[in-house]
């Protein structure tokens, strides 16, 4: 019984963290479509080149991810993977986690199921809440993960993000709020807002979530890969029911002609 309730515990706490992961910030949503095979190339890509430095998806093959996502093997080995891996082999990394502990202060945990974890949500939010902050040992620190010990390593593509004030649209019992006569959105002057300072990054704000969003896209399919399999299995289903429902249909029809 006590292992019972061990296991439940442990089966809950996915929803205890990720409820104590906000540490009370409003967290962006996110809306992704995990269909989308361009947002996952997308994602793939960004994970390779900003995150594999430091975190491994260990539980994911590389040649699995390949089949998924549509992507021919020379593309995956070419574009995807760094180190000496073969084709078959899972996501890991070169970097042990003692050096990494000495030098971040906490290891860099796998990734594979980090959005099951944290949630979607969180994530999303996350990588986008990176703020100067000249305290903290690599001159950043996060809004959703305070004092977290991890780099903003995609800064170059968001540019330097700081605490100011911005005008911001008022938003009324959950609605953004507009002048009823020129439609135009009402917005005040809001400051401990998080802005990313103009020309320093490659990509513009919406490219910028658009790249986080794709990126999430991807973490969200490395946790659940089975996901995208039973959405079309599910189609399968539902398609096979309406033609059989025809058939039956038909059938009782037929039955019936002979009673009435
Ligand atoms: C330079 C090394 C490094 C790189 C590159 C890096 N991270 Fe991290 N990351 C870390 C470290 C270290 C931590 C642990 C921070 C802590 O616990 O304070 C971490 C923590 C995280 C966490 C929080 C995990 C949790 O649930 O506690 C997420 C999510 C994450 N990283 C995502 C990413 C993504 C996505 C990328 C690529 C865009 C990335 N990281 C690139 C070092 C790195």
């Amino acid at each position: 019984m006590k292992k019972q309730i061990a296991a439940l515990i442990l089966a809950l706490m996915p929803a205890f963290t990720f409820a104590a992961g906000g540490h009370g910030v409003e967290l962006d949503k996110v809306d992704i479509d995990l269909t989308d095979k361009a947002a996952l190339q997308d994602g793939l890509r960004t994970f390779a080149n900003y995150c594999m430095g430091c975190h491994s998806a260990q539980y994911q093959r590389y040649e699995r991810v390949a089949t998924d996502l549509g992507i021919p093997e020379e593309v995956m080995m070419e574009n995807v993977v760094f180190n000496d891996a073969k084709f078959g082999d899972h996501m890991q990394i070169g970097m042990r986690p003692d050096d990494a502990k000495n030098w971040f202060g906490a290891a860099p945990p796998d990734l594979t199921l980090v959005a099951r974890v944290r949630g979607n949500d969180w994530l999303y939010s996350y990588l986008r809440a990176f703020y100067e902050d000249p305290t903290r040992p690599y001159g950043v620190n996060n809004r959703v993960f305070p004092n977290v010990g991890m780099p903003h390593v995609l800064a170059p593509l968001q540019g330097r993000q700081v605490v100011g004030c911005k005008q911001v649209q008022v938003v009324e019992n959950g609605r953004r709020q507009f002048d009823p006569l020129t439609g135009t959105p009402i917005t005040h002057e809001a400051c401990d807002q998080l802005t990313v300072m103009p020309g320093t990054g490659s990509q513009t704000e919406a490219e910028y979530d658009e790249t986080v969003k794709n990126l999430v896209t991807f973490l969200a399919y490395s946790a659940n890969p089975v996901k995208l399999q039973s959405q079309r299995i599910g189609t399968y289903v539902l398609l096979f029911l309406a033609v059989f429902f025809v058939f039956a249909y038909l059938l009782k029809r037929e039955y019936w002609k002979d009673v009435h």
